[in-house]
C-alpha cells in the first residue's frame, strides 16, 4: 500500500518534472536527442560560365563515373569525362565549421549529401593547432563543380553549440577549384564514398563527421536531417541541419522512410526508388532507382521522362537558361508532379515547379518568363540513376539520411505547398 503509494507519487513528482522541462519558455536542447543545429546559409553566385541546368548536368557526370570507377576497383581519373568548365557552385547551401583547437578560423562548408570526405582550405588556409596531426596519405577528390586535393590531416571539428569531434579526418586543400567564397565541403553522403579518396591507402574509407559524432556517443543515431525553404532573394540563412535525429519544429505530419536502392549507380549515394506522375494519371516515370542530393540544384529526370513531362506541360526548351519554359497560360493549367516514394506520395505544386521569378535574370532568363525547375539529366531511364532529388525539391520536403537504418525519409514542411515562387 504505502510501495504503491510512493510509486505513484514519484510518478506524479516525474510527470511535474517532465510538464516543467517542456513548458519552460527557454527550451532546453538536451530534452530532444541532443540535437546539434546547425543553421544553413543558401548562397546564389552564377557568375561563371555555363547553365544552371549544365553544371548539374557535368555534377550528374561526375557522379556516375565516380561511382563507376569504385565498382570497378579503379582510381577515378577526372579527365576521362567530359565536362563543361564549371567553376563556381551556382546555388549552395553552406555551414560555419571549428576546426582546431582552439578552432582559429571558422570555415564556411558547403553541405553536401552526394560526397563524403570533409575538407578545408580553399579560401582561408588552416591553421595547425595542438590537436591537428598530419597523416601519411594524400586526399583527392573531384565533383561536377569543381576539385580539390591536399593532405589528410586528423583535428579537433567543431560543429554548432559547441558540439566537438575529435580526431576527425579532413582534407587539407593544396590546389583546389571550382569552390569561389567558401572554404570547403561538409561531406555528409554514404561514408562508402570515401573509398579511393586517399592514397597510398586506396582502399581505405573515412568515417564521416556524421558517423564520428555517433561513435563518439555525442548522438544517439549516425543520422542527418536536413531543412531547406524556398526564397526569393539570392543569400538568406533559412536551412538547418540537425544530427542524429530530427527537428519536428521543421516538418509537418510523419516522415515516410523508404530503404536504400540496391540498383547501382544509385545504390553508391542516398540512392531511392521512386515514381513520377503529373496530374491524375500522367506517368512520367514509372518505378526506378535515382538520388537525393544537397550538391544538385535543380530537380533531375531521364531524358525521355523530361519529354514526356515537357508533353503533358506544353513547354518549350529554353536556349538561354536550359530549362523548360511556360507560358502564363500554361502556367495557369499546370498540374501538380506527384512523387511516390514506398507507397507514400509528396505533391510538388505548380508553384514548386518553377524556378523563383525574382531570381530569373540570376540564371540568364527573362524577368518575365516562367522556367520548371525540372531539367534533363542528360541520359535515358533504365541506367540505374534516373532521377536526382535536389535542392529544389529538398526546399519542399524535410529530408532524413539515416545510415543507421540505410534509408531516407522525407515528410511535409510548412513549406510545400507555398507560392513563394
Ligand atoms: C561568384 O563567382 C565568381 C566567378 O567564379 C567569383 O569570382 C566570385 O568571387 C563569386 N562571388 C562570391 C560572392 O562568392
Ligand atoms: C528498387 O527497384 C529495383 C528495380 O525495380 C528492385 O530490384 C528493388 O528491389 C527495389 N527496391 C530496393 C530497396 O532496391
Ligand atoms: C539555341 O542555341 C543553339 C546553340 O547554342 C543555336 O544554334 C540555336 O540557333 C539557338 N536557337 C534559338 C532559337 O535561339
Amino acid at each position: 500500500m504505502s510501495r504503491g503509494f510512493s510509486n505513484s507519487f514519484f510518478s506524479l513528482l516525474l510527470l511535474a518534472i517532465t510538464l516543467a522541462v517542456t513548458t519552460s519558455a527557454t527550451p532546453v536542447v538536451q530534452v530532444r536527442d541532443n540535437l546539434v543545429r546547425l543553421p544553413t546559409a543558401k548562397r546564389f553566385n552564377l557568375t561563371g560560365s555555363g547553365t544552371l541546368l549544365a553544371r548539374d548536368q557535368a555534377r550528374v557526370r561526375k557522379l556516375r563515373a565516380r561511382a563507376s570507377a569504385k565498382i570497378a576497383g579503379v582510381e577515378f581519373v577526372e579527365d576521362a569525362v567530359g565536362s563543361v568548365p564549371a567553376d563556381n557552385q551556382a546555388v549552395d547551401y553552406v555551414v560555419n565549421v571549428g576546426v582546431g583547437t582552439p578552432a582559429t578560423t571558422s570555415d564556411s562548408l558547403l553541405v553536401d549529401t552526394g560526397s563524403s570526405n570533409t575538407w578545408v582550405g580553399a579560401g582561408k588556409a588552416y591553421v595547425r593547432t595542438s590537436s591537428s596531426t598530419q597523416t601519411r596519405d594524400r586526399v583527392s577528390v573531384t565533383y561536377g563543380s569543381g576539385s580539390f586535393s591536399g593532405t589528410e590531416f586528423t583535428d579537433t571539428v567543431s560543429l554548432g553549440d559547441g558540439l566537438t569531434i575529435t580526431g576527425q579526418s579532413i582534407g587539407v586543400a593544396s590546389r583546389s577549384q571550382g569552390f569561389d567564397g567558401v572554404d570547403g565541403i561538409l561531406g555528409i553522403g554514404p561514408t562508402d564514398l570515401t573509398v579511393g579518396t586517399l592514397s597510398p591507402d586506396t582502399r581505405t574509407s573515412i568515417p564521416t563527421v556524421t558517423d564520428n559524432l555517433f561513435a563518439q556517443g555525442t548522438i544517439p543515431s549516425d543520422l542527418v536531417a536536413v531543412s531547406f525553404e524556398p526564397t526569393n532573394s539570392p543569400e538568406v540563412t533559412n536551412g538547418e541541419l540537425t544530427f542524429g535525429g530530427t527537428d519536428s519544429s521543421k516538418f509537418t505530419g510523419s516522415i515516410t522512410f523508404a530503404p536504400l536502392t540496391r540498383t547501382s549507380p544509385a545504390s553508391e549515394f542516398f540512392g531511392i526508388n521512386q515514381s513520377i506522375r503529373y496530374g491524375t494519371s500522367t506517368s512520367i516515370l514509372s518505378n526506378t532507382a535515382g538520388i537525393v542530393d544537397t550538391g544538385t540544384t535543380l530537380t533531375l529526370i531521364a531524358t525521355d521522362a523530361l519529354q514526356r513531362y515537357q508533353r503533358a506541360t506544353g513547354a518549350v526548351l529554353d536556349n538561354a537558361t536550359g530549362l523548360l519554359r511556360l507560358t502564363q497560360a500554361q502556367f495557369q493549367n499546370l498540374q501538380s508532379l506527384f512523387f511516390t516514394i514506398n507507397g507514400a506520395t509528396f505533391e510538388l505544386t505548380p508553384n514548386a515547379q518553377i524556378w523563383p521569378r525574382a531570381l530569373n535574370t540570376a540564371i540568364g532568363g527573362n524577368a518575365n518568363s516562367i522556367y520548371l525547375i525540372v531539367g534533363d539529366i542528360g541520359t535515358p531511364s533504365g541506367e540505374g540513376l534516373d532521377f536526382i532529388n535536389g535542392l529544389t525539391f529538398l526546399e519542399r520536403f524535410y529530408a532524413v539520411f539515416d545510415s543507421t537504418n540505410k534509408r531516407v525519409g522525407f515528410a511535409t514542411t510548412p513549406f510545400t505547398d507555398a507560392t513563394t515562387n
